[in-house]
């Protein structure tokens, strides 16, 4: 196959601010609950390290608590302490050295804080959990409301938590770039703190912080803003966002839109367009038919209403589907996931695929050049066999 003269626009280089993606292939923030007290080993350094050696333009680390209590789980990273943040730089340090961008998710678990990891149920902790080493504590929320039954009752938030919380974020993204981080996201999605305090569904406050859309929107948007404030005018933010609840009375894609204007205003970049998860049912939504690339429109519409680059992410597992919803203008950047964990080559497969990378060139140097050799020694048997 001839190489193509022009790059598909998977493979084009992203400017976001000052900082230039290699390609617009993101391995989006997937939490993997083995930290133990918020700090990273060595399983954290080669599951992420293995994503910059297959080609990924930009690998976010998973969802990070702000604060001990606001770890999702008792396995999850944590940014609360220096300690937390010397252990992610060889993780920073491996991915840049591979020509990929090291970005991390930053978040808060709000009333979901403190739950089973997901192979132990996904539930509230049991005593099972507890006799495995897993400590409970009262989450934090909005409202001091469960979220189902036998789910922890949160604690509602008074002023010296919201204002310790909102320093917590500007901590930790300080932390995150002085490790070296080049782009923070903000977890803003799947019944997580701040995602709790958008819906109407767990946001009952009749305070300044809840009521009206723009009552809801107040916390997060303050998180927002103390962040940016903190980041150098050349690092890119992003913010996750669950674009609809999936649920009656709950948030809303219009709601989204609203917020994503509101954002931007704020200085915010990139809108990755989940969805769902405020509920017991599970971390996304429950009520989305899962199609390849079924959050793709709510990457497209904020994208058109609002002008803000947007990324795409659900099911997308194809090189060319992921080419075509870039060509047709459906988002900015594609979020591959679960693809990843599965093929942590994908990107330098999908090079292949689109044959824009004859020589292997994109691969690590001590891959390349075996595999140019194997490839024409399988193509040279392969002509033998057809003569
Ligand atoms: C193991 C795993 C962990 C995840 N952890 C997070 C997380 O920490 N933060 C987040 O926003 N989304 C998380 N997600 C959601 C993914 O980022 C992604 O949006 C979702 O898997 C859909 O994309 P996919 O179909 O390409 O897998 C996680 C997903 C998986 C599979």
């Amino acid at each position: 196959m001839p190489t193509p003269t022009t790059l598909p626009l998977l493979f084009t280089p992203f400017k976001i601010r000052d900082i230039t993606l290699p390609n617009r292939i993101v391995v989006p923030p997937m939490a993997q609950y083995c930290a133990i007290d918020g700090t990273a080993n060595e399983f954290h350094l080669v599951h992420y390290g293995k994503f910059a050696l297959g080609g990924a333009g930009i690998v976010f680390v998973e969802a990070t608590g702000v604060a001990p209590e606001g770890r999702i789980t008792n396995g999850c990273l944590g940014l609360w302490n220096d300690v937390q943040a010397g252990a992610l730089e060889p993780v920073v340090r491996m991915l840049k050295s591979h020509g990929t961008v090291p970005a991390i998710q930053i978040g808060h678990g709000g009333r979901k804080s403190g739950m089973q990891r997901p192979w132990h149920g996904n539930g509230p902790l049991n005593e099972q959990d507890i006799a495995r080493g897993d400590k409970r504590w009262t989450p934090l929320a909005p409202s001091a409301v469960a979220l189902a039954d036998g789910w922890p009752v949160p604690k509602e938030m008074d002023s010296t938590d919201l204002a310790r919380t909102r320093d917590a974020f500007v901590a930790a993204a300080k932390r995150a770039l002085s490790v070296g981080f080049e782009v923070i996201e903000l977890h803003m999605a799947h019944g997580y703190l701040l995602h709790s305090f958008l819906s109407p569904l767990s946001n009952f406050r009749t305070d300044a912080y809840g009521g009206s859309l723009q009552e809801r929107m107040r916390f997060p948007l303050e998180v927002t803003e103390a962040v940016r404030a903190a980041l150098p005018a050349g690092t890119p933010l992003f913010v996750r966002i669950s674009a609809e609840d999936g649920i009656d009375g709950g948030w809303t894609m219009d709601d989204s839109v609203a917020l994503a204007h509101e954002l931007r205003e704020r200085g915010v970049d990139v809108i990755d367009c989940s969805s769902g998860g405020n509920t017991p049912r599970g971390a996304t939504n429950a009520n989305l038919q899962r199609a390849p690339g079924y959050q793709v429109p709510f990457a497209t519409r904020i994208r058109n209403e609002t002008r803000l680059m947007t990324e795409g992410v659900g099911l997308i597992r194809d090189p060319d589907f992921a080419e075509r919803i870039l060509q047709e203008g459906g988002a900015d950047l594609i979020g591959i996931a679960r693809q990843f964990l599965f093929d942590p080559f994908w990107a330098l497969h999908a090079a292949h695929h689109f044959g824009i990378d004859p020589d292997f060139n994109r691969w690590p140097q001590p891959y390349a050049w075996w595999l140019e050799k194997w490839d024409k020694g399988i193509k040279a048997r392969e002509a033998i066999e057809r003569a």
